[in-house]
């Protein structure tokens, strides 16, 4: 009884993860209208090898990172192996399509002799990158492979969950840092007077933050946490039983 009202109990959620996705949408919409618009389409060479950078970054360390975060919230009645590997899948696409945008934007910098990391924005993205890798060994390693002991999942898993929290919140800082300094170097003369492309990228930056900010709301409302499923809790309370010598009883 008292699960199947946490089940149901999810007040206003769905509705902030359709805004979310409404919000996540838009945003690549215009990444994409921008990109190909205003700056050249894109290639795997020349000058438009910069473009396919924003695009990846956007949506695989902004949306597909946000989108797997959201999975254990949404699939709330599915069985944990399943959201389990919902999530993986997000973030194994996520992590080829940043990877891509990364490289993409160091060869368009060795082929254009342009220096390597000097911008604040430059440094803030590799760091970011590199907690996101660090996260996904730990991660793939913690849950995904068999064998690893109980207590090391369940003593990792908050950092886990806050490191996911603070990454798309990073992701987006330095897009904005990005997108800012694309449009000083693209647009110095005009950008100051609020040409149609500044404005468009602006739009861009309010919407990557109202995305971040809707998944930040849901993910930390306590009571739209996924419930244990009946398997899940017995499971749960035996392996308290294990190591702590509880009653079996005990919830
Ligand atoms: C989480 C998302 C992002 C990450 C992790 C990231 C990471 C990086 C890194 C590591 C570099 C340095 C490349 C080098 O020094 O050769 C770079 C360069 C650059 N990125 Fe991003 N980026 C992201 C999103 C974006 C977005 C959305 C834009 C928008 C246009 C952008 C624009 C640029 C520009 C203009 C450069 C070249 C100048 C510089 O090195 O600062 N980036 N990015």
């Amino acid at each position: 009884m008292e699960e199947s009202v946490a089940r149901q109990n999810t007040g206003s959620m769905p509705y902030l993860v359709a805004t979310s996705q409404v919000l996540g949408v838009a945003a690549l919409a215009i990444t994409g209208t921008w990109l190909s618009h205003y700056r050249g389409g894109f290639s795997w060479e020349g000058a438009e090898q910069f473009n396919v950078h924003p695009l990846c970054m956007v949506l695989g360390m902004v949306f597909l990172c946000g989108d797997a975060l959201l999975v254990y919230r949404v699939f709330r009645n599915e069985t944990k192996r399943a959201t389990k590997i919902l999530h993986g899948a997000l973030h194994v696409m996520a992590l080829v399509i940043s990877l891509v945008g990364i490289i993409a934007v160091f060869q368009f910098h060795k082929n254009k002799n342009i220096p390597d990391m000097y911008s604040m924005h430059s440094w803030l993205g590799i760091v970011t990158f590199s907690i996101y890798i660090l996260q996904w060994i730990l991660g793939f390693i913690l849950f995904f492979v068999p064998g690893v002991a109980f207590a090391y999942k369940s003593r990792f898993k908050p950092l886990h969950a806050f490191l996911g929290l603070c990454l798309l919140v990073i992701a987006i800082a330095t897009c904005l840092l990005g997108l800012t300094e694309k449009l000083l170097f693209a647009i110095p003369e005009q950008y100051p007077h609020l040409p149609a492309e500044g404005v468009l990228i602006n739009v861009l930056g309010l919407l990557l933050v109202a995305f971040g900010m809707v998944i930040g709301y849901i993910l930390t409302r306590e009571e739209w946490r996924r419930p244990l499923l009946p398997e899940e809790r017995a499971l749960s309370i035996d392996f308290r039983t294990l190591t702590e010598g509880g009653s079996p009883t005990e919830p």
